[in-house]
């Protein structure tokens, strides 16, 4: 036995999150390796959406482990609140365990966020606004404080004033703003958090390891995806960690010979928050219906997601990027309406075509995609529950993706709910 990773192929919002609880079933463990509360994973079981952020989306099962590993940055405030929600919804969070290195993000990381995205005028990213992207500056530049430093007041207040010594006259001079209060961040984070968090932080890796020594199948579930990872991504439109399947190394401990199936998710069409490229984005009507249909808005942050048609080409080169096993597709049951379907197969640059997805920015931003049009099924799959009950047109449509992608299809979403999932490998 092994780990399963489970990675975004697109710009996010795929479905990792419906899927992790879906294959958590067969699991003892869910990690999360990467990312902080910039990630909605919705999960919908007999009608009741799980709108979770934080908390490993194994979590519903009693059986599970959750556990935010080393690699995610935490805010304790939204963690709190997520697990009072699911305690709410009666969700047993008390196997919840936090990675003691998991780095913490403070209200100066989500004040930088917003500032640094209203210096950057019309090129901002459009990020979530939650403190991303500078608490992993600070995880990078090794002046971050992790969920351990919580623990320990005097040690905690002496790193925090290393920051806030640098900090401080920055947010006057170059903001223009008050600066932050040693006091007041303490007496938030040990005072008022410590108590409820500490209970859950513990050494992950033994954790994690224990179960895979024992023969424990386990599941690292990765936020964000392949295009919003700050190495592989359409970079500077991305995010600040890794959500290609190596960063679920790094970000777990779990180490790559350990790693025997990585699922890569992917929309039956593709959606995009925030700014940056995408070639097969639709400002038509195409693309108002799956917006409509899709119900295209953000988990948490609201936003509109851009659309657009399926895209081999990107597929081709997350299937690279992550040593993917298999696709899994959602919302083919999106498409139910559409009398025919484009599919990107490759791009045309300067008259040349394309079947690798460019390194380079300035072709990227420049290809005309090129497709192929497939017909439509014009059929509700929503109650659809094997493969056999798909019809022809959808079959063939998923037949054409995993023959232009080079990867089989293992599972099929055709709705919202934890049972409508068709498994191709059944
Ligand atoms: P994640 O961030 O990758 O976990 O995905 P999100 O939860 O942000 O967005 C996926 C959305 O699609 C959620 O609202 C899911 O409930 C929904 N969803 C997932 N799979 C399907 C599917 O097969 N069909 C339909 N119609 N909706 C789905
Ligand atoms: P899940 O896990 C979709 C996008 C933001 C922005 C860029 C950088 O639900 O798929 P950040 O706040 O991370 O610095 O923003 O990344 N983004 C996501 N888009 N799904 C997500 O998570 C995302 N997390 C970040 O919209 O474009
Ligand atoms: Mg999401």
């Amino acid at each position: 036995m092994g780990a399963t990773v489970i990675v975004g192929t697109q710009w996010g919002d795929e479905g990792k999150g419906k899927f992790t609880d879906l294959l958590a079933r067969d699991m003892t463990t869910v990690v999360r390796f990467q990312g902080g509360h910039n990630a909605g994973h919705t999960i919908v079981v007999e009608g009741e959406s799980f709108a979770l952020q934080l908390v490993p989306s194994g979590v519903l099962y009693d059986h599970i482990t959750p556990v935010i590993g080393n690699g995610v940055v935490v805010d304790p405030g939204v963690l709190l609140k997520e697990i009072a929600m699911l305690e709410s919804k009666g969700v047993n969070t008390s196997k919840l365990r936090i990675s003691g290195n998991a780095h913490l993000i403070f209200p100066y990381h989500q004040s930088l966020d917003a500032l640094q995205e209203r210096h950057l005028g019309k090129n901002k990213l459009g990020t979530t606004k939650r403190g991303i992207g500078p608490a992993y500056a600070d995880k990078s530049m090794r002046t971050g404080l992790r969920v351990q430093d919580m623990l320990d007041e005097k040690i905690f207040r002496q790193k925090l004033e290393v920051v806030l010594h640098q900090l401080n006259p920055v947010m006057a001079r170059v903001y223009n703003k008050l600066g932050f209060d040693i006091d007041e961040i303490a007496e938030t984070f040990v005072n008022e958090y410590r108590p409820k968090i500490e209970p859950m932080v513990t050494d992950a890796i033994a954790l994690v390891h224990d179960r895979l020594e024992a023969g424990d199948e386990i599941l690292l579930e990765g936020a964000q995806a392949t295009f919003l990872d700050l190495d592989h991504g359409t970079y500077p439109y991305v995010t600040s960690s890794n959500p290609t399947a190596g960063g679920a190394c790094v970000g777990s401990g779990v180490g790559p010979r350990y790693i025997d199936r990585v699922v890569g998710v992917a929309k039956a069409y593709i959606t995009r928050v925030g700014a940056g490229p995408f070639p097969t984005e639709l400002f038509d009507d195409v693309g108002e219906h799956l917006v409509d249909v899709g119900h295209e808005y953000g988990t948490n942050t609201g936003r509109r997601r851009r659309p657009g048609y399926f895209d081999c080409v990107m597929m081709r080169y997350a299937r690279r990027v992550n040593s993917l096993s298999e696709l899994g597709i959602t919302k083919l049951d999106v498409l139910d309406d559409l009398d025919s379907i484009k599919v990107c197969v490759a791009y045309e640059h300067e008259g040349e075509r394309l079947e690798d997805f460019p390194y380079h920015q300035t072709v990227l931003h420049n290809v005309t995609p090129i497709y192929e049009t497939l017909p439509g099924w014009k059929t509700d799959l929503t109650s659809a529950t094997d493969r056999s009950e798909l019809p022809t047109a959808a079959l063939d449509y998923l037949t054409f993706i995993e023959e232009q992608c080079g990867m089989p299809v293992g599972l099929v979403g055709v709705g919202p709910g934890r049972k409508q999932v068709l498994d191709f490998q059944a």
